[in-house]
């Protein structure tokens, strides 16, 4: 097998519809050697595996001399890379998690909704006959909303997009990354944890409703989240909750203007659907921590695993490549599995049940208007423009 067909699954001309490429690798190769202990897995119950099995999980934080590190990099006592718990493994992982779900509880989330509603509604009603659906809608809410829920002022926002969108380009792994994307990312971090870290003392001093002051005061037994851990676990809160849900409502959208229009089935059918269908996170990674197997083939201690999340969803027995916003919603990997299963999955699942229920309300008559734009990134899979009209 040769690599280069691997990489070609995400060449520019196949973003449009990299599915029909991505069916006939998985058919051929579920689990794919791709070099020494570097594998692709594309098979549902294989990829599930590989997120589910302690055997695979992250590597290590590195040591980083203190000539290495980045001005405003969180590091801990021993030196070590303070890293967000996605990319930790137990008991790191366990006990950070533990804590940022103690302060972002589904209480919290729920209480989101009139706010939801309310900037939907605007953002909508807002809107001129013939519109971009990304820039009026699929952008905006989600930063609002995690805005909303940290705790940001409204000033601060604008800011915020253009750190986070940044910060999405360099989620690609490294064969897929733009060298221009990487720069801008660093800076981007930077610029979020020093932001943070004068906001979180000013909730320190005065803690208000919101997730950031929450998350200051929490404590667990005795356990509390350090300054650098606070730091990486907002920025991860941002990054992970923005982008991702913006490319939800876009690829939802795009998936029911091409098939029924948007009034067509269930909003909370329609979210799970097009989670399947055309997943806004198309792969992730995991390392080997020790000799393992996936089915016939062996996997050294060490190797890679990229999990091909948007191929596997596809999978035959869960609707293939059928969009069914109308079908019983199956198993799917668009959340992850396992341990890292994403802690903000209630939310992005309520913004767009909120998203495809106001739209069916209040623009019943929607209709693409041109022809849509991808985004340049792989892992995050989503539009840079989708052209409708209202009516
Ligand atoms: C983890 C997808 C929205 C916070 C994950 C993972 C996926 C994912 C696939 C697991 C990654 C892995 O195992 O390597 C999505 C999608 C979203 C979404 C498709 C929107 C449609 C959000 C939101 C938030 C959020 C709104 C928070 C505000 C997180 C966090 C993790 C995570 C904190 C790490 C969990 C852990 O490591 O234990 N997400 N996410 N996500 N997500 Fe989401």
């Amino acid at each position: 097998m040769d690599p280069q067909e691997f990489f070609a699954l995400f060449g520019a001309g196949r973003r449009p519809d990299p599915y029909p490429h991505y069916r006939r690798w998985r058919e051929r190769y579920p689990v794919a050697e791709l070099a020494e202990r570097m594998f692709a897995v594309s098979g549902l119950g294989e990829a599930t595996q590989v997120l589910r099995d302690p055997a695979f999980g992250h590597p290590e934080p590195e040591y980083l001399d203190p000539a290495d590190r980045l001005p405003d990099q969180p590091v801990d006592e021993s030196g070590r890379v303070v890293r967000a718990f996605l990319s930790l493994n137990p008991p790191d992982h366990t006990r950070l998690r533990r804590l940022v779900a103690k302060a972002f509880t589904p209480r919290m989330v729920e209480r989101l909704t009139p706010r939801i509603e309310e900037i939907t509604a605007s953002l909508v009603d807002r809107a001129p006959a013939g519109f971009d659906l990304m820039t009026s809608l699929a952008k905006p809410l989600p930063v609002e909303v995690i805005a909303e829920l940290l705790g940001v002022p409204l000033d601060d926002r604008e800011r915020f997009a253009e750190w986070s969108h940044a910060m999405a380009r360099a989620l690609d792994p490294p064969f897929l990354q733009h060298p221009d994307s990487v720069e801008p990312a660093v800076r981007a971090r930077q610029s979020f944890v020093r932001y943070f870290r004068s906001l979180a003392q000013e909730r320190r001093r005065e803690p208000g409703e919101d997730l950031l002051s929450a998350l200051v005061a929490v404590s667990d037994a005795g356990d509390v989240l350090s300054e650098g851990e606070l730091l990486v676990t907002l920025t991860l809160l941002l990054i992970a909750g923005h982008e991702t849900t913006t490319n939800l409502i876009g690829n939802g959208v795009l998936a029911l203007l091409r098939h029924d229009g948007v009034g067509a089935a269930a909003p909370e059918r329609v979210v799970e659907e097009t989670l399947r269908y055309d997943s806004p996170v198309q792969l992730t990674a995991r390392t080997a921590l020790r000799d393992t197997a996936l089915g016939e083939v062996k996997v050294p201690a060490g190797s890679q695993a990229i999990v091909l999340i948007g191929a596997a969803n596809r999978d035959p027995s869960t609707g293939g490549d059928v969009f069914d916003p109308s079908r019983t919603p199956g198993r799917h990997l668009a959340f992850g599995q396992g341990i890292h299963f994403c802690l903000g999955a209630p939310l992005a699942r309520l913004e767009g049940r909120i998203v495809f229920r106001e739209l069916a309300r209040r623009l019943p008559k929607l209709r693409l208007a041109g022809d849509p734009e991808w985004n340049a990134t792989t892992t995050l899979r989503g539009l840079a423009t989708l052209p409708v009209v209202a009516s």
